[in-house]
């Protein structure tokens, strides 16, 4: 089978398209023929190896997985004893991360509780781009920023691959949405439903009179202080990225500052990881089903362009999401 691989951390330049046998499973994974993968943020820091810190987690001196991609949308070929839920030609999306097979390849490996039917009526690159972003973005308004219906949230990172969906999400939600992003993508985030538009440029957030009781940071670079000065004196702050900080720890700073200045404030300031599951990815399928979520996707190409596609990820010059059609 092709896949994408890399022997060493480091840029796009490392990348290359190589033939591998198809992947063994274990009791309680599934072979998937990848029909289409998503390139989310995750998968460029997993190439990169950065911040150190996730060595520890990935490979010290190199990384123990050579492929990469945690977003899949396929067939299921095979699956494990374990597995009772799923059977061969069922049509899957979710998420294949630590299983050692990702998914820029023709066949890739997940846990069986890491999937969901494909949502009806929806391509396999829509489907591939949903289950890392949307379900982070998921998970930081619900059950992260506990939002409700009516709540003012705002929505730093809107034009990336969670902030598209976190936009979405939060209007769907009932909430008044206010997005930040750069000034080519204004026009995006709006089109998406938000009430206002911030251009991060044009615009200093600190001096923003407005406050909000939810904030959502998905651009990751702004210092605590900054952020809590945007929130009512009860309201929620839900670090979800950490891009920028130290080669070392990345934001890690941020969200022990967090966890520990929560315990003397009023206002809630939380970070998380995301978990992925079945029942999420379901609701986001049903939602896509009824027309309430829809992704962007920048460009669709194929498994020889992303190395180009996370070039341009690394750039800033992604909206949405890219898919990587794998069948074609
Ligand atoms: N907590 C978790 O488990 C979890 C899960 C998934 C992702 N993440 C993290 O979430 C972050 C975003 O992921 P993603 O996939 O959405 O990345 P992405 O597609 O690259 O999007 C990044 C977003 O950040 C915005 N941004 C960049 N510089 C900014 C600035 N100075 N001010 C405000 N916004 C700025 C970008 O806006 P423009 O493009 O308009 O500049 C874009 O909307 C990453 O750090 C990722 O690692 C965390």
């Amino acid at each position: 089978m092709r896949a994408v691989v890399r022997e060493r951390y480091g840029p796009a330049e490392g990348l290359q398209l190589r033939e591998l046998g198809v992947p063994t499973i274990s009791a309680d994974q599934v072979l998937i023929r990848v029909q289409a993968a998503g390139l989310d943020r995750g998968a460029w820091h997993v190439m990169t190896g950065r911040p150190y810190l996730m060595r520890l987690v990935f490979g010290l001196r190199t990384p123990r997985d050579i492929t990469l991609g945690s977003e899949v949308a396929g067939v299921v070929v095979a699956v494990g004893a374990q597995v009772s839920d799923l059977r061969p030609g069922d049509r899957v999306f979710g998420t294949c991360l630590g299983s050692g097979h990702g998914s820029f390849a023709d066949y890739a490996v997940a846990r069986a509780g890491k999937l969901a039917p494909m949502p009806v009526g929806v391509s396999f690159e829509q489907a591939a781009v949903i289950p890392v972003s949307a379900q982070t973005a998921l998970q930081a308004l619900r059950n992260h920023g506990r939002m409700q219906a009516g709540q003012r949230v705002l929505v730093i990172g809107a034009s990336g691959g969670v902030g598209t969906f976190a936009v979405q999400l939060a209007k769907a939600f009932g909430a008044v949405v206010t997005g930040v992003c750069s000034p080519g993508k204004v026009d995006l985030v709006r089109s998406l439903g938000a009430d206002h538009v911030i251009d991060y440029r044009a615009t200093d957030l600190t001096r923003v009179a407005e406050r909000f009781d939810l904030v959502l940071d998905i651009g990751g670079t702004r210092p605590l202080g900054q952020l809590r000065r945007l929130l009512t004196r009860t309201g929620t702050l839900v670090l979800v990225g950490g891009e920028g900080g130290d080669r070392w720890t990345g934001g890690l700073g941020r969200q022990l500052g967090a966890l520990l200045l929560s315990r003397f404030v009023p206002q809630r300031l939380v970070s998380f990881i995301t978990r992925e599951n079945s029942a999420d990815l379901g609701t986001l399928a049903g939602m896509m089903e009824a027309g309430t979520l829809r992704p962007v996707i920048d460009r669709e190409c194929g498994l020889a362009q992303v190395p180009e596609a996370m070039r341009d990820l690394e750039a800033g010059r992604v909206r949405g999401k890219v898919a990587v059609s794998v069948s074609s």
